[in-house]
């Protein structure tokens, strides 16, 4: 029998997309410019923020979003070692030191007591880094609560998240600054690039600065800036994808429904916890694998089933941190989570037979036969 593979992202590009992308190019007008500023609009309203700044990348909304948040060498950010590199990467840019703070075992997200213990033991630190791990809401309000208690500014990294809710509000309007990617395999694409948003003017102001040399009017350089704008091409692929977004995510939730109404009795298998309040963007459908992971994704290679592994360690072990002098930091439920966690398959073009199929498969692996 011929085994198809079954990918575990693939971006839905519209015709509609092609269709703008080639006006743009026809219109000479491919670098930053009028794309560009809709898309900011659009996407910032889209939040319920009021100021979307268009960066090249996520990791460079990321860096814009802490720089303007006044984070610099020196200062301490907590955040969580249970994500993708570029999160504490960030700090490490602003020239900050990243303390790392454990995570919730059945959300995966930032543990806000955590939060209080790092902040507690750390008086230096400033800001507190959430990231919506994902598709996932943080525990907001709690993280808002310790946030005050401790002077710390929330930033969230909105990277896996986009369109999910937090008790009604969109998230990466609740900080004082978000960041989002629209990497490919994200809810929304525009090939590479990102976006800060946030309520505050002046911050706005700043990010503008920071994304364009520092300059407001030409060759006039007012701060340290970088070239991190995006480009009119991304833009008009961002602006699309953003007129479908809510369609992607309703997709995404009918697929995870569907993948938990089918796992969640086997016994080898934990399916992924949304907590009351929440609307989980499922950017990754991720469970757990307690016993045999290895043996799973053995098997699930064979099946031609795609999965992913994030994260298969926690930050703070990747020889850079090491060699930075991470080595003492230590995250246990971060560090289990990270030898059970599989991710499979959730995007929107998935049909129903695949997602059968994702089920029959794991359903057949001997764990689940017992
Ligand atoms: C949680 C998180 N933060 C930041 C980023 C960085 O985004 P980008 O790849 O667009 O730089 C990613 C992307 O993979 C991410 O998943």
């Amino acid at each position: 029998m011929t085994r198809c593979h079954i990918p575990i992202a693939k971006p839905n590009i519209s015709e509609r997309t092609k269709a703008r992308v080639m006006e743009v190019l026809g219109s000479g007008f491919i670098a930053s410019g009028d794309e560009v500023r809709k898309f900011e609009q659009a996407f910032a309203g889209y939040t319920g923020a009021t100021e979307g700044i268009a960066t090249s990348s996520g990791t460079t909304a990321l860096h814009v979003a802490l720089l303007a948040a006044g984070i610099g060498p020196g200062d301490e950010v907590i955040t969580t070692p249970f994500t993708f590199i570029a999160t504490s990467n960030a700090v490490l840019y602003c020239g900050a030191r990243a303390v790392f703070a454990d995570v919730n075992p059945a959300t995966y997200n930032l543990d806000p007591e955590a939060i209080r213990k790092a902040a507690r033991e750390h008086p230096k630190a400033k800001a507190v880094l959430v990231v919506h791990l994902f598709g996932l809401p943080c525990d907001m309000d709690a993280v808002i609560d310790v946030a005050a208690e401790y002077g710390l500014t929330v930033i969230e990294d909105c990277a896996q998240a986009h369109g999910a809710l937090y008790k009604g509000r969109m998230v990466g309007s609740i900080g004082l600054l978000s960041a989002f990617s629209f990497y490919p395999t994200k809810n929304m694409t525009c090939g590479e690039g990102g976006m800060v948003v946030t309520s505050d003017n002046e911050l706005a102001e700043r990010c503008r600065l920071l994304v364009n040399h520092g300059s407001a009017i030409r060759y006039q350089h007012e701060i340290l800036g970088y070239n991190y704008r995006l480009t009119n091409i991304a833009a008009v692929i961002g602006s699309t994808q953003l007129e479908d977004l809510d369609d992607f995510i309703a997709a995404r939730s009918a697929n995870a429904s569907r993948l938990t109404d089918g796992l969640s009795g086997l016994s080898g298998v934990i399916t992924p916890w949304v907590p009351d309040g929440c609307r989980h963007a499922f950017n990754q459908y991720t469970i757990k694998v307690p016993q045999g992971r290895e043996d799973l994704l053995k098997y699930l290679e064979r099946e031609g089933i795609g999965y992913g592994l994030f994260y298969p360690q926690p930050s703070y072990k990747q020889s850079l941190y090491k060699e930075l002098g991470y080595g003492d930091s230590y995250c246990p439920v971060a560090e289990d989570l990270s030898a059970q966690v599989v991710s499979l398959p959730v995007h929107p073009l998935l049909d129903e037979w695949e997602i059968d199929r994702i089920i029959e498969v794991i359903g057949d692996w001997t764990p689940n036969k017992g």
